[in-house]
């Protein structure tokens, strides 16, 4: 599947968002190194707090189904009804959780802003981050 075809993908996963509170639609596709693709959307809370970015949701129910070969995810944000008109970039919380099961050096995080395709690796997003090979 191309890059293209898993924002197509996040587009899809994205109508799904829940979001009664910022009405910031986010949709995610989670790609494994065998082509599965896992859906994840934003799903907030009127409590705020235990609000679920769509990144993570799509990474919990992969390792929730025990999958975890990812190599790429596409993420795409935008309010409501509008057009996607500017690159949604992962939070750090996800970012983080990220880092906890990918190769940050390989990963691969691919966006768009309605125009572009930007494509950016975990590494360059989360520099020196904090993950599993820091507690060996
Ligand atoms: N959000 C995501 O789902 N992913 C991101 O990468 C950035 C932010 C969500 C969280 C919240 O539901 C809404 O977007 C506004 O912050």
């Amino acid at each position: 599947m191309t890059d293209l075809e898993l924002l197509e993908e996040a587009k899809k996963a994205r109508k799904m968002a829940y979001v009664p509170y910022s009405k910031y639609k986010v949709g995610a596709a989670l790609m494994t190194k065998s082509g599965k693709v896992i859906h994840g959307c934003n799903i907030e809370n009127a409590a705020y707090t235990p609000c679920n970015c769509a990144e993570r949701t799509a990474f919990f129910k992969a390792v929730s189904e025990g999958i975890y070969d990812f190599c790429k995810i596409a993420v795409v944000g935008g309010f409501e009804e509008a057009d996607i008109d500017a690159l949604c970039t992962p939070c750090g919380v996800c970012r983080q959780v990220m880092q906890e099961f990918c190769n940050s050096k390989e990963f691969e995080i691919i966006m768009y802003d309605g125009a572009k395709v930007k494509t950016m690796k975990l590494e360059e997003l989360l520099p020196f981050g904090f993950g599993p090979d820091n507690l060996k």
